[in-house]
């Protein structure tokens, strides 16, 4: 806990204009739309055709840029958060800048902490952001970029797309809490995504209870008292799972994994967006954030949106 928070100004999100169903699926590994929906809740998912992780971005950050209604010379900070970049350097964050027409005195990196990526983002802007700057945080991904097509295990499960929002320091609750534990065996990227499954429910239930446990302990209320929970849309079932553990109704969990698949560090952008365009988030609500992924990482932020 800070004595300031954030306040979120505007958000955006980009996705592929291709569509790949479960039953496309179907037809080129040993699966069926009933055993996808029923182990994730995942019909369909956007896979690149023209897009690329940097392009997907930059939709997503002018939308952002947009809704925020700012001067974005006004941008001091920006962070993306990515696993699936064209290229090692320069990062995506500096494309951002010099595409969006962005000042130059200004800090831009990426950040990869796998599908908690954007949770860690939008901790280090935070805590970076000085008293009158306006930081963009991005997550963007093309998981097709890493994906084993004839790997039925895994390859049903991920998509395409990016979201983005735009932040100013501003004296609101914001609370957070993180974990990594270096494990490399449960869910890796080497050439392709590489994952135990089970074992990464089981990892992904508990800690996404644990993380909002958390932030809920240090706000000093209880989780029933959360407005909405927008968390890392990897599975129905391990939302599901937590929202039981955690006593609230699944429908204070936004879901739009069902459209989207596991889009990776651009999942938690992309659900905030269209929460709040859907108006499923309305300001003064309270909201956690929670992600957990790869590395071993996890995290959650509350916040007042
Ligand atoms: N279609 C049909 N059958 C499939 C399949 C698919 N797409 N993928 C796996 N199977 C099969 C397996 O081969 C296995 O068959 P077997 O019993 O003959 O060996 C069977 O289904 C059960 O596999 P299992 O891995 O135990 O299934 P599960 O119920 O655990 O579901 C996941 C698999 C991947 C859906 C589930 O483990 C999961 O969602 N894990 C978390 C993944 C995740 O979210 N990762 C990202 C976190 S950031």
């Amino acid at each position: 806990m800070t004595d300031f928070g954030i306040r979120i100004l505007g958000t955006g999100s980009a996705a592929p204009a291709n569509i790949m169903t479960n039953d496309d699926f179907a037809h080129i590994v040993d699966t069926s739309d009933e055993w996808i929906i029923s182990r994730t809740g995942i019909r369909s998912r956007r896979i690149a055709t023209e897009e690329t992780t940097l392009s997907l971005a930059l939709d997503a950050a002018h939308m952002a840029l947009d809704n925020a209604g700012i001067d974005p010379q006004r941008i001091s900070l920006v962070i993306c958060a990515s696993i699936t970049a064209e290229q090692m350097t320069p990062a995506l964050s500096c494309y951002l800048q010099r595409d969006l027409g962005l000042r130059e005195d200004l800090l831009a990196f990426d950040l990869n902490a796998a599908c908690s990526g954007f949770i860690y983002s939008l901790i280090t802007a935070q805590r970076l952001l000085d008293p009158d700057g306006v930081a963009l945080v991005v997550g963007s991904e093309t998981l097709s970029s890493v994906t084993d097509f004839t790997d039925r295990s895994t390859c049903v499960l991920f998509g395409d797309g990016a979201g983005a929002v735009v932040v100013e320091r501003a004296p609101l609750p914001f609370f957070w809490a993180t974990t990594v534990c270096g494990d490399d065996e449960s869910l890796a990227v080497r050439k392709y995504i590489e994952m135990d499954g089970p074992a990464v429910f089981r990892f992904a239930t508990d800690a996404l209870c644990k993380r909002v446990q958390e932030v809920v302990d240090q706000v000093g209320c209880s989780v029933e008292e959360v407005d909405r929970f927008i968390c890392h849309q990897a599975n129905e079932r391990i939302l599901a799972n937590a929202a039981k553990q955690l006593n609230v109704p699944l429908e204070r969990f936004f879901m739009n994994l069902a459209d989207f698949g596991n889009t990776s560090a651009a999942s938690i952008p992309l659900a905030l967006d269209e929460a709040i365009r859907s108006k499923q988030l309305e300001r003064g609500h309270s909201v956690v954030l929670a992600g957990f992924g790869g590395g071993l990482t996890s995290g959650a932020i509350y916040l007042e949106y």
